[in-house]
């Protein structure tokens, strides 16, 4: 499917523009000026209503949509299309009052105040019951409101809170224990209970994972991560059950946060029409452009591939970091494009009105304090512009043909305490793993181990510490039948148990790789150690980790240069029935590594650019191949020939310069179809 058919909201007749947009925090008399700017900027979808729970419902039992009707009415009488939210995202004040019992409470017993935003236990009932009332009686109302294009159920959940370990958490707790379990000798066998004397002789005894002497049982908080994100996914399925009581027939989202740990978006994707995610990379990042693409690209796997939403980012600085850095000219326009390129029909910000009071006032808005004589709205007009010429790509589908592999199981499980060092994480693993991809132009989906690979030529594992015996499976299938992988170390250790598999490292698949790791030799922060063999160059070097690794048939990549382990394989190579598993036991520089990701691309059929300047992202979706610089100063491209570019209708190449941060969407043939 590259054909319109995609399009997630086709009535919108191409690449929706908007923002969240709250006209309750300002005085009635300039929202027909909200609706006159954002017809001048090209704004056709708004987020409404995501913060307005007490403005809509003073009281229990009530629905103070008067405002609202009026806001919706004169966002459908300029054309203008509504996310309207079900605005629970933050409990009023009243309901905490009532109910206190409704505020979260940490893993060190603190019960966290009002006065914030989310001060909501996932597992209070009293939270669920008001939420999902509120939901249903916005939906009652709205549901036939032709402004109405799609509905937003809570937002960002976890964002503030991500697990809560409250009484009614624990019972919660409890309950989803039981129904995993069944009965008390299984869950004691699964937690290990025979270490340090954790054994319970009844259910009451069980808590969340709360502050304790020292290091907790890893078990006991890898389930109660399992158990939040699906106590917060049981808050969405209330309130989306609220809407489809009331026929509501819009498709339904919620905003992910991108590569955020709490909320498992594999399980979640099913009980969303749409994807939609909020992208906030740090503009005084030089790799900004790196972090967004991570989590564009993982957004459209969470969707299957489908088209999805850019929720919010910032037209320019955001007021949440130590430093809040102003996104530089082009910036906005080249994070928004590189969102259409890897698959968003829709580019939304945070938020159209700057604010003028609260704690989001040094939040960039489409709309900033100076008004519209400001660079900001200079810029928001033009990238309005931009999408209009865009919207031929709104539907298409970017193809990729490689995969990473991703499961949030293994996230939470690799990043507990008690592990060989606590400075592997696994975002900047994926970086390191992503960065060679991007700049040789080559897409890359997130996949579940479990998931179907057959679509794919190469496939990375980072540290895939936990794996189930069907993701083990399913990779050594996927290299049998003519797949690449690359797996590195620390991958293959436990199962979903967090119980490690005995008989040497990584015992799912030392046949696949041709290897046995004796032991594990992590490096102190700093220490480098040299790499030599046949995949090295000056300078290799690897750090972070070092697997003790002897050899099944594989051949070394690359050696350990010095050390204890000096002479011994880092990194390796073996074929398996069609394909081949490449192994790495170390962390290797970025060249070397992006060497490694050259090799295994090349061996794949995979097609990676050597000719791309660094900074320079080239990224196909549908007929279009996007080329967008993030790079502050020209940069010269060889096209091969002339083609016809979307954003200025002009015909460029065979050699092109882009501009700093600028963006060219070059179709096949001499212009669109
Ligand atoms: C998001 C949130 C928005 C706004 C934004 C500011 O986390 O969903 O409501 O607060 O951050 O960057
Ligand atoms: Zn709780």
């Amino acid at each position: 499917m590259t054909g319109v058919d995609g399009r997630i909201l086709p009535q919108l007749g191409g690449i929706a523009y908007g923002s969240d947009y709250n006209p309750e925090q300002w005085p009635e008399a300039i929202w027909a000026e909200d609706a006159r700017l954002m017809a001048e900027a090209g704004v056709n979808l708004v987020t409404v209503g995501v913060f307005s729970w007490a403005r809509l419902q003073p009281g229990p039992g009530t629905l103070t949509a008067g405002w609202l009707d009026r806001v919706l009415d004169l966002l459908a009488g300029a054309g203008i299309q509504a996310d309207l939210a079900t605005a629970t995202a933050s409990p009023p004040a009243w309901l905490v009052a009532e109910h206190p019992e409704i505020l979260p409470v940490t893993a060190d017993g603190r019960r966290l105040g009002f006065g914030a935003r989310q001060s909501y236990c996932p597992s209070a009932p009293a939270y669920r019951a008001a939420a999902a009332d509120l939901a249903g009686r916005v939906a009652e109302r709205y549901a036939q409101h032709p402004a109405v294009a799609m509905w937003h159920i809570g937002n960002e959940y976890g964002c503030h809170v991500p697990a809560c370990y409250c009484e009614q958490s624990a019972a919660a707790f409890r309950r989803w224990l039981q129904a995993r379990y069944g009965g008390l000798g299984e869950l004691n066998e699964a937690w290990g209970g025979a270490v340090w004397s954790q054994d319970y002789t009844s259910w009451d005894q069980i808590g969340p994972p709360r502050t304790a002497p020292t290091f907790g049982n890893p078990a006991q908080q890898l389930d109660f991560a399992r158990f939040s994100s699906a106590e917060l996914l049981a808050c969405y399925r209330a309130e989306r059950a609220a809407l489809a009581a009331h026929r509501v027939s819009q498709p339904v989202t919620t905003n992910f946060m991108g590569l955020f740990r709490p909320v498992d978006q594999f399980r979640w994707s099913a009980d969303l029409d749409v994807i939609s995610v909020d992208s906030y990379p740090d503009p005084a990042d030089p790799e900004a452009h790196l972090i967004s693409a991570m989590a564009c690209d993982l957004t459209r796997s969470v969707g299957g591939g489908r088209p999805w939403l850019l929720m919010e980012q910032s037209p320019s600085a955001v007021n949440w970091r130590a430093v809040n850095v102003p996104k530089a000219p082009g910036q906005f326009r080249a994070l928004s494009l590189q969102a259409v390129a890897r698959g968003a029909d829709a580019v939304l910000s945070f938020q159209w009105r700057a604010a003028a009071t609260g704690a989001e006032k040094f939040h960039s808005g489409m709309l900033p304090h100076a008004g519209t004589d400001s660079r900001v709205w200079r810029d928001v007009v033009g990238l309005g512009a931009s999408l209009r010429r865009l919207a031929p790509v709104a539907g298409r589908l970017v193809p990729a043909d490689v995969a990473v592999l991703l499961d949030w199981e293994n996230w939470w499980a690799l990043e507990l305490d008690s592990h060989p060092t606590s400075h592997l994480h696994l975002t900047e693993l994926l970086g390191e793993l992503y960065r060679p991809l991007l700049h040789g132009g080559v897409t890359a989906d997130f996949a579940h181990p479990e998931s179907d690979l057959s679509g794919y030529r190469l496939v990375l594992v980072p540290a895939l510490y936990l794996v189930s015996d069907a993701g083990a499976d399913n990779v050594r299938r996927f290299v049998s039948a003519g797949g690449t992988a690359v797996i590195t170390f620390f991958s293959g250790i436990v199962d979903p148990r967090d119980r490690v598999r005995l008989g040497g490292y990584p015992a799912p698949w030392c046949d696949l790789l041709g290897l046995r790791v004796e032991a594990l030799a992590p490096l102190p922060p700093g220490q480098a150690v040299r790499l030599d063999g046949p995949a090295s160059a000056a300078g290799a070097a690897g750090r972070l980790w070092q697997d003790v690794i002897s050899l099944r048939g594989a051949t070394p990549l690359l050696t350990f240069g010095a050390g204890h382990l000096a002479g011994e394989a880092a990194a390796t190579r073996h074929g398996h029935g069609q394909g081949e598993a490449l192994y790495l036991g170390t962390l290797p520089d970025r060249g070397t590594l992006g060497r490694l990701v050259q090799r295994a691309c090349q061996h794949a059929g995979v097609d990676l650019r050597t000719d791309l300047p660094p900074g320079v992202e080239a990224v196909r979706r549908g007929e279009y191949l996007f080329l967008i610089s993030h790079l502050d100063r020209p940069a010269g491209i060889e096209l091969g020939s002339k083609h016809f570019d979307l954003l200025t209708s002009a015909m460029v190449g065979p050699r092109a310069v882009l501009a700093p941060r600028d963006v060219l969407v070059l179709a096949r043939g001499n212009g669109p179809s």
